[in-house]
């Protein structure tokens, strides 16, 4: 355990290099429990790779974290069990049903076969899918994708929930939804979640706190109307362009560009 009892994730210093150039630079964060927190940024900030890090898929160069008050760095199935994950990439199998996917899940995180019915019925429920369960989910929306991806994720009931461009490619209705959704679950079970979000609105609406990354670093971290106040702005929009400012060429590279294109592709 590191840091006050209430937070649900602590960074310290953490840093990632990819071949001597640095994708997150000493990042310090505190997350209390129970809030949604939003990392902003532009593309190629370190938005996903420090989700990366927080969910034990790419270790750090330097630095450590906590998630639920376990290391990430010596107690990875600690962290493991104690969180939940939606990638920026698609991760529901097109091939197979709702169902069938949520029971791949359901053995993944290791749900007794007992309990497994059950478990998947209530996140079906919960996320509005029980009807379109026996479906093949190339035939769902993206909307519908999106929210089989956060009943695969919660499934076993985690404290934490990790979200990466949650709603990317989303049309207006299905993005509320997905709100709706995540409000739900912290206002019901108290989940925290961490998501990143390329969209102001979502984190203006969503999100209790914000840290505003840029170039691997953290700009300005605070609640949506204190950074408003601190920027002179009267929307999330108007704080991204004081704190980013002009974009460069060289801030985004192809690789960035790549990654966007395809996630938000992928949910058309
Ligand atoms: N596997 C990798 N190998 C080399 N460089 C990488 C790798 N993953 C990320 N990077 C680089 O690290 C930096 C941060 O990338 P990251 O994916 O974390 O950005 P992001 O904030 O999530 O961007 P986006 O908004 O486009 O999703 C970028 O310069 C990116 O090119
Ligand atoms: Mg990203």
């Amino acid at each position: 355990m590191s840091g006050p009892a209430n937070s649900a994730i602590i960074t310290e210093n953490l840093t990632r290099e990819f071949k001597g150039r640095v994708a997150v630079d000493s990042l310090n964060l505190t997350i209390s429990s129970g809030t949604v927190f939003g990392l902003l940024g532009p593309n190629g900030a370190g938005k996903s790779t420090t989700i990366k890090m927080l969910t034990t898929m790419l270790s750090p160069t330097r630095g450590s974290a906590f998630v639920a008050g376990h290391s990430i760095l010596s107690d990875p199935v600690g962290v493991r069990k104690s969180m939940g994950y939606v990638s920026q990439m698609l991760s529901a199998d097109g091939a197979l049903t709702g169902f069938e996917n949520l029971m791949l899940f359901a053995r993944i995180y290791g749900i007794p076969k007992s309990e497994r019915r059950m478990r998947i019925e209530e996140v079906l429920r919960f996320m509005g899918l029980l009807e379109s369960s026996s479906q093949m989910v190339s035939s769902y929306s993206g909307g519908m994708i999106r929210r089989l991806e956060i009943a695969q994720s919660m499934m076993h009931h985690p404290p934490i929930l990790f979200l990466d461009e949650p709603t990317v490619g989303l049309d207006p209705l299905a993005r509320h939804l997905v709100w709706d959704k995540l409000q739900e679950l912290k206002t019901l079970f108290g989940t925290t979640i961490l998501l990143t979000t390329h969209d102001m609105d979502e984190a203006d609406q969503l999100c209790d706190d914000i840290a505003l990354m840029h170039s691997a670093k953290i700009a300005v971290i605070g609640s949506p109307q204190e950074l408003k106040l601190q920027a002179g702005a009267d929307s999330m929009d108007g704080v991204f362009i004081h704190f980013v400012g002009e974009i460069s060429d060289s801030t985004t590279n192809y690789h960035d560009i790549k990654e966007t294109r395809r996630a938000a592709r992928l949910m058309d």
